[in-house]
This record gives structure tokens, sequence and C-alpha cells, in this order.
């Protein structure tokens, strides 16, 4: 049985807009888990990892301070911490292995629908309400803005109409929160989604060879998630123009057909959504028989 020190763990959300994406990723990947009683571990039962279920802004330091091997966070969250750490000296000791195509959103000022806004510079001498400081000191510094801000450690919606602040600077997904609380977007500081991210720390053969195949098979999850199979029928004199039109595939496979000498199969997989058109255009092209079947799992 191994010790709990040669189990990979992963840092993720808690609860929020990460969490369940985060647990089906993983699942994904292979891993079959368990919850604990206590709901703050998840083991996983096949394999040994287990997720740390955390604030998502505790994941970053977790990670930095090696009580995790990894993490599944917001850029957001990452690029904050990383600017605080700085801020005393220190360096993240963790690195964004990549992003995982979830929980898109971005880090932007708003203010009330009346507030007058000519660009950035109508910042000058406000006061902006956030959660995110060091970002938007950053951001207000390259800007060469003077503005004071103002922390909120959640609601900042609410900092305009409570008089604490003329601006806020908050994270924007589908725009409703600020819309409910008669905001408008003004300008975007940070476009983020969910990342995943490694400690720096060295780890066991053992468990880099774990966190290695956890890496490959994330990036073969997500490689599937856009990719479709498609197979047609098609004139040899017409393969050209119908390599062109298959969205985001490499060569494709081309089977001749039993008994005729002039029409082939061709196999391929394409990694990019195929639409409608995109198959109009193949039978316009030539193409018979198109079928179009969903990806299942991909090893590079
Ligand atoms: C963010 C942000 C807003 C809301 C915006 O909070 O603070 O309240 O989401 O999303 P919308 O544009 O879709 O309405 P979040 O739920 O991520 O929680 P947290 O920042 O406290 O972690
Ligand atoms: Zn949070």
């Amino acid at each position: 049985m191994e010790t709990s020190e040669q189990r990979v763990k992963i840092a993720v959300q808690k609860t929020g807009r990460l969490t369940e994406h985060s647990q089906d990723l993983l699942e994904r990947c292979g891993l079959k888990l368990t919850r604990s009683k206590d709901r703050l571990f998840c083991y996983g039962e096949n394999m040994p990892v287990d997720l740390l279920l955390v604030r998502d802004d505790d994941i970053p330091g977790l990670v930095s301070d090696d009580v995790c091997d990894l993490g599944i966070v917001g850029l957001n969250v990452v690029e904050e911490k990383r600017l605080e750490l700085q801020s005393v000296g220190r360096n993240a000791e963790f690195r964004q292995v990549f992003a995982l195509d979830f929980g898109h959103c971005r880090l932007s000022l708003a203010a009330p629908d009346s507030t007058k806004y000519q660009g950035i510079q109508s910042l000058n001498n406000s006061k902006i309400a956030t959660s995110y400081v060091y970002l938007l000191n950053r951001f207000l510094k390259s800007n060469s803005i003077q503005a004071e801000t103002v922390f909120f450690s959640g609601a900042v919606e609410i900092a305009p109409k409570l008089g604490k602040a003329d601006f806020i600077c908050d994270l924007v997904s589908t725009g409703a929160t600020l819309e409910a609380n008669g905001m408008r977007e003004l300008d975007v500081l940070l476009e983020s989604e969910a990342v995943i991210i490694q400690t720096r720390a060295p780890l066991s053969n053992a468990k880099q060879a774990l966190v290695d195949r956890l890496l490959q098979r994330l990036d073969g999850v997500l490689q599937v998630r856009e990719s479709k199979y498609i197979m047609l029928h098609a004139p040899r004199s017409a393969l050209a123009e119908i390599r062109s039109l298959l969205p985001g595939s490499e060569s494709p496979t081309v089977i001749p057909l039993e008994g005729s000498t002039d029409r082939v199969a061709v196999h391929a997989v394409c990694r990019e959504n195929v639409f409608w058109e995109t198959l109009e255009n193949l039978k316009a092209a030539g193409a018979s028989s198109l079928l179009v079947l969903p990806v299942e799992k991909m090893l590079a």
C-alpha cells in the first residue's frame, strides 16, 4: 500500500463555477473518485490520486507551497497570487501546464450605467472596489492612473451602491451580475479560463510518471472535445479539393473501394467541429455517403 506522500494531490475548487467541470475532466481521464465523509477530499479508487476540495483563492498557494502537486484554478486567481508573492519578494513556485478551455471569464472594469466614462483617464482620482488588488494596481500603474483601490472580498458589485467606490474591477462571465446591478463593462484587464498548474518542487520518479500520464490523458480529453471522425466516398479526382474542405485534419486515410477504379473512401480526424455547411460543401465537391462520428479517446 502506498503512503499518502506517494499519492498525487490535486487541489480543485470546493464549490463554485469550476467545481463540476474540474471533477468531470479528471473522471474523463479515467479517474474514479469517491468523496470523503467530511467532503474535504475525493479519493481516487483506481489510481493513487486524491483531490483536495478547497477555496479557489487558496489553490495557487497550496501548489506553490508544495502541499498539492497540481491545481485546477482560474488564470485570474493564478495571476493575482503571482503578483501578491512578487510584492513580498517571493517567486510563485508553480508553473502553468496548460489551459483547460472551460471557466472562461474576464477581469473587467465596470461602473453604474449613469457613470460617465471616456476611456481609462476617467479613472483618475476615483475609488475602485475589487478583490483583485494586485492585478488592478498593475493595470493602474502601467496606465499611469492615480486611483484608490478599495478591497472587497466578495459582492464587489454592491460597492458603488454603498457609496464605497465609483468603479469596480471584477470577474464578468455572462454579464448577468453587472446587468442585475445596473452596471456596464468598460475595459478588460485580463481574459481568463481554468488552467492546470504544477508545483516546481521535484517529485519522486513514480509520482512524476503518474503526473505525466495524467497530463497526457488530460491533453487527449481536451483534443477529443472538438474532434470528429469523418468518413466519406469521393472520386479520386476530387481528393485535393476534399482535403482542403476537411476542417483541421491531418493527412486523411484513402482506401480504394471494391469494384470501383475511380471512387475511394476517405477517413479523417477533424480537430474542429464539423458543421452542416462543411458536409454540404463536401457533397458539392463530389463526396457521398458522408458520416461524422464522435471521437471518444485520443492518444498522441
Ligand atoms: C464572479 C463575480 C461576479 C460573477 C459574475 O464571482 O464576482 O459576482 O462571478 O458572473 P456573471 O457575469 O456570469 O454574472 P464568482 O461566482 O466567480 O465567485 P468568486 O469570485 O467569489 O470566486
Ligand atoms: Zn473565489
